[in-house]
């Protein structure tokens, strides 16, 4: 066995089909994003972890169990970023850009990091596209938002996804419900897992979406956060709801979808997939009023939502409908000799300033050996050029898909082949 270094576990690295698919959602998820107003942003792969503690909840599975720490030289902790949603918003206030005409509406592709244990659709290292929509608290921006994520999902003709919609209610409608769900829950404590023996009094809500057996069956009788919306609460969800049927998005409200993260207020929503296995979450978001506030900004209502990347990745290979760019080279430049170098090093940088694809042969091996790699790299043409070609001043371009050649004169070569592809 030789001593070579492997990708940490739960990392992978991405190229050929699965770099296309990547490519593809990123290339139609910000042109969608954009047909809604979005702009891009870049921030740190890693902040101060305070922001995390503070912006996603210190009690959270995220924060408390899956972030990867590190210091720097100076001691100051820092964080890899374990969601897009915090360094959005530290980066919006930051800059000011809050501070300019709203909604501000803010996307993103990026890397973020969570330290799970790794399965089919969840690593350590993975990718999420995402969208901020900062300063609306209407309920036509949960429309708008949950509609974006929609409208990528049908631009990429993705099928049989799921949208999974609740209300987690206000502080006022969720400290009333936090308190029915603990009175539930105190004389069944014994019988829940031990993570939720833990969250019971920290974070009750997440009780409601625990995978275990023994928690999925407790949970049947749980009180429902419907029944304890506030007046504000019950009537933006139904808003929400009446304007999502009137442009025929379907839904299902599902009182289970809490979410694992403390910003959440109000509309919550996930789209799951069958394809998917145990992690069937392709997409989640909601409503964060007071998370900007929290962050040292000021009041502004927000919201937003993250695609996972691989997870999705995952659905498009499997459903097979959308067709993958083909690799091709535009032209094979081979050689027999050396005598031809200049000449070649001269066409094959004439015509990549023209825009093709050039593969200009840079090893020394045999003229099949040449035409072997052209095929596979799928060369639209080939030539091959030697002493012989030179002293004649004409070559021969062969059609690769056609397999039939012509000749050209040396001194045309360009033109001609510009003409002919
Ligand atoms: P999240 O639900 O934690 O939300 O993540 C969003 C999506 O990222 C998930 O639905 C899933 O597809 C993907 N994902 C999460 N963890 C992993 C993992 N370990 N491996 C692979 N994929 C994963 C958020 O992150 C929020 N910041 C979304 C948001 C934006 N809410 C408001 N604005």
């Amino acid at each position: 066995m030789k001593n070579t270094i492997k990708a940490p576990r739960g990392t992978k690295d991405i190229w050929g089909d699965e770099l296309k698919y990547f490519e593809m959602i990123k290339e139609n998820a910000f042109g969608v994003a954009e047909n809604y107003g979005y702009k891009r942003i870049v921030t740190p792969t890693f902040e101060s972890s305070d922001l995390f503690k503070r912006g996603v909840g210190e009690t959270t599975d995220v924060v408390n169990k899956e972030m990867f720490y590190f210091e720097d030289r100076k001691g100051r902790e820092l964080a890899l970023r374990p969601e897009g949603t915090a360094g959005t918003i530290r980066a919006a206030i930051e800059e000011g850009l809050i501070e300019e005409s709203l909604p501000l509406k803010l996307c993103y592709f990026e890397n973020c990091f969570r330290n799970e244990r790794p399965q089919a659709g969840r690593f350590k290292e993975f990718f999420q596209f995402g969208a901020e929509l900062i300063g609306s608290k209407s309920y036509l921006a949960d429309v708008e938002i949950i509609t974006l994520a929609h409208s990528i999902f049908k631009r990429l003709k993705v099928d049989n996804l799921k949208l999974k919609l609740n209300s987690i209610g206000c502080n006022e409608c969720r400290l009333k419900y936090k308190e029915e769900l603990i009175k539930y829950y105190k004389d069944k404590e014994d019988k829940l897992c031990r993570n939720c023996k833990d969250r019971l009094y920290q974070n009750p809500l997440r009780l409601l979406d625990c995978k275990e057996k023994e928690c999925i069956e407790l949970k049947e009788d749980a009180p429902k956060i419907i029944d304890y919306l506030c007046h504000d609460c019950k009537e933006n969800f139904d808003m929400v709801k009446l304007t999502l049927d009137n442009l025929l998005i379907p839904y299902e409200v599902d009182e289970y979808i809490v979410r694992g993260l403390d910003y959440y207020k109000g509309t919550v929503f996930e789209f799951v997939s069958n394809e998917l296995g145990a992690q069937s979450a392709v997409c989640g978001g909601g409503r964060y009023d007071g998370l900007i506030e929290l962050l040292g900004g000021k009041s502004l209502s927000s919201l937003g939502f993250a695609i996972g990347v691989e997870r999705l990745s995952l659905i498009l290979k499997a459903q097979n409908k959308i067709k993958l760019k083909e690799d091709r080279v535009d032209l094979f430049l081979g050689r027999i000799g050396e005598g031809a170098l200049n000449i070649l090093n001269e066409i094959a940088y004439k015509l990549r300033e023209s825009g093709l694809s050039v593969y200009l042969e840079i090893t020394d091996r045999s003229v099949k050996a040449q035409m072997k790699y052209a095929n596979k790299i799928n060369s639209k043409y080939s030539v091959i050029i030697g002493d012989s070609e030179i002293e004649k001043g004409s070559v021969n371009i062969k059609n690769m898909d056609k397999n039939e050649s012509y000749e050209v004169s040396l001194d045309n070569f360009c033109e001609d082949l510009l003409n002919l592809i």
